[in-house]
């Protein structure tokens, strides 16, 4: 049966001494122990969370890595050094990358390569933006992102996989998709993965829902049968707000 999965994604926020604050805080307090909680912070920070979060059940993952292995790429990541810290998580194709440094389905299809090929599970996001869905084109739109980001991956990799659905016109602008808008995508990315890879891994692939998803609509969101929890932004700088979505199921 599949997880149910609340990740906070940091984004650029944070100075060193209110991450380890704000992990404190959250390792701290309790939580409903059927969810899998995942933080995400700036990788700068992921050594020491990853010790300071190793006897609790919380998750740690990483914001980006390279689709390169190793070798003269100033400035990047990759997949085999974020392994090498025991970090399992990372996200890859989120809405902000896409955009701000033109990541394509096809270098966010060898960036997942390079996560499988290390056991880091990718978490994979798709989602469009205000245009696409008022002219409709919103299912084409997700259904190619995942078609040339995603499916290229064989029925065990996609099962190391996680999918996160963040309409763009969501993300940080306190617009939420709305219960029924949440689910009526959600259903389709999994109708989409059971006809590629069949209804049992279908049914075992944790969907998120992403953008302003907070204490206050969580719960909603989360009751959805196709929604298997967040990819939480701003409200997972705050442990307090970051728990009680948590504690949403
Ligand atoms: P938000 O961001 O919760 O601040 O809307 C979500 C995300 O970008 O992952």
């Amino acid at each position: 049966m599949r997880k149910k999965i609340v990740a906070g994604n940091w984004k650029m926020n944070k100075t060193h001494s209110e991450a380890i604050e704000l992990i404190t805080g959250i390792v701290e307090m309790s939580y409903d122990d059927s969810v899998q909680l995942i933080v995400i912070p700036p990788a700068v920070y992921a050594v020491e969370i990853e010790e300071m979060t190793s006897e609790s059940s919380v998750g740690v993952g990483v914001q980006n890595t390279s689709q390169y292995e190793s070798g003269a790429f100033t400035g990047e990541l990759s997949a085999t050094m974020i392994k090498s810290i025991r970090v399992k998580y990372a996200l890859v194709g989120h809405s902000e990358r896409r955009e701000y440094f033109n990541e394509t389905n096809e270098v966010l299809a060898e960036k997942t390569n390079q996560l499988l090929k290390n056991s880091i599970t990718p978490i994979f996001c798709c989602g469009e933006v205000l245009e696409e869905r008022e002219s409709e084109n919103h299912f084409n739109l997700i259904e190619l992102q995942l078609n040339e980001g995603l499916f290229h991956l064989d029925s065990v990799q996609i099962l190391n996989c996680v999918i996160a659905y963040e309409p763009v016109w969501a993300i940080g602008t306190g617009v939420t998709a709305s219960s029924d808008q949440a689910q009526e995508m959600h259903q389709f990315i999994r109708k989409l993965l059971m006809n590629k890879y069949g209804e049992n891994i279908a049914n075992d692939i944790s969907i998120l829902y992403g953008g302003s998803c907070k204490p206050g609509n969580a719960k909603e969101l989360f009751a959805n049968a196709d929604v298997d929890g967040g990819l939480i932004g701003g409200a997972s700088l705050n442990a307090a707000d970051f728990i009680a979505i948590a504690n949403s199921f």
